[in-house]
Order: structure tokens, then C-alpha cells, then sequence
């Protein structure tokens, strides 16, 4: 494993998205342990992106339940419909949010966050979680974060 990101802030979003999706194929290798490579995830899409808060929301016992993150403290239980995070859940497909304030029913964990993607966790047609990303700056994500990100889902 490698013992730190190499991480380059001069480059396009797509260019840090190709270098560090196969530094984080490297971070899980070799570890079963879905904690710790949630956790690792976490913090390789913080520390390489930028984000202003990166975590994960497993489904447990009919909620989404927070998981391994990083950034300020959050929610800690979502339930199937309710704000983007269960809306995602709910409809089984990733959501983008340019302006979380035009979203009905967005839960608000920090009054910082401006825009959102959301990506199901999906296995054996299932939802089993959601990757989910917030920012600080309206209109933040777009079909790019979408399409590495889902990348990043398909390795967990
Ligand atoms: N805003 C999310 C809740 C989770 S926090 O952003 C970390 C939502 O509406 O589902």
C-alpha cells in the first residue's frame, strides 16, 4: 500500500480523478475489511479532490446509518426518501444537486453546504449505501464527478 497520496492541485478535475482512482485501487488491495477501506476512500477523495465533506451512509435496519467520513460531524441516520442521500436510496440512481436550497426535504447537517452528489452503493440490485459528497460552493458537481465517482462505488 502506499504510504501517501500523490496528490497534484495545478490539474484538471478529471486529471486528479485519473491519478487517484488507481491510488485508491491500491489503498483497498489486499483488505477485506469494508470499514477500513470506506475510511481510507474517505479520506484519498477529501485530501485528492478537495472536498468539503466526503463520506458514506450504509443501510442498516431500513436506514441509511453514517459511515466512515471526513469533514465536520454530520447526521447519523437518514431515512429511505428523506433528503438527497434517501432520495438516491429510494430512486437506486445517482443525484446531483446544484443548490441544495431548491431541493425539497435536503437535510441540512451543516448550513455550509451549497451542492451534492449522491451515488448509490448498489449490489446484487440492492442498495447496500451511498457514497455521498458535499460542497461549500453552489453548482460544484457535474456529469464528471458523477462518472468517477460511480468508478470509485464499482470498487467497493
Ligand atoms: N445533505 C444530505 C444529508 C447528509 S449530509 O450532507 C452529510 C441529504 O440531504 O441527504
Amino acid at each position: 500500500m502506499a504510504e501517501e497520496l500523490i496528490i497534484s492541485n495545478s490539474v484538471s478535475k478529471q486529471e486528479k480523478y485519473e491519478s487517484l482512482l488507481p491510488q485508491i485501487k491500491g489503498l483497498i488491495h489486499g483488505e477485506e475489511d469494508q470499514v477500513a477501506n470506506l475510511a481510507n476512500i474517505a479520506s484519498a477523495l477529501k485530501f485528492g479532490m478537495g472536498f468539503f465533506w466526503v463520506g458514506f451512509y450504509m443501510v442498516k435496519d431500513e436506514q441509511l446509518v453514517l459511515g466512515p467520513f471526513q469533514g465536520p460531524i454530520a447526521c447519523t441516520r437518514i431515512n429511505k426518501g428523506k433528503g438527497v442521500c434517501g432520495t438516491a436510496w429510494a430512486e437506486s440512481k445517482t443525484l446531483i444537486v446544484p443548490d441544495v436550497d431548491t431541493f425539497p426535504g435536503h437535510i441540512a447537517c451543516s448550513s455550509a453546504s451549497r451542492s451534492e452528489i449522491v451515488i448509490p452503493i448498489i449490489r446484487n440490485n440492492e442498495v447496500i449505501g451511498v457514497l455521498d459528497v458535499d460542497s461549500d460552493q453552489r453548482n460544484d458537481f457535474d456529469e464528471t464527478d458523477q462518472q468517477y465517482l460511480e468508478k470509485v462505488v464499482g470498487l467497493i
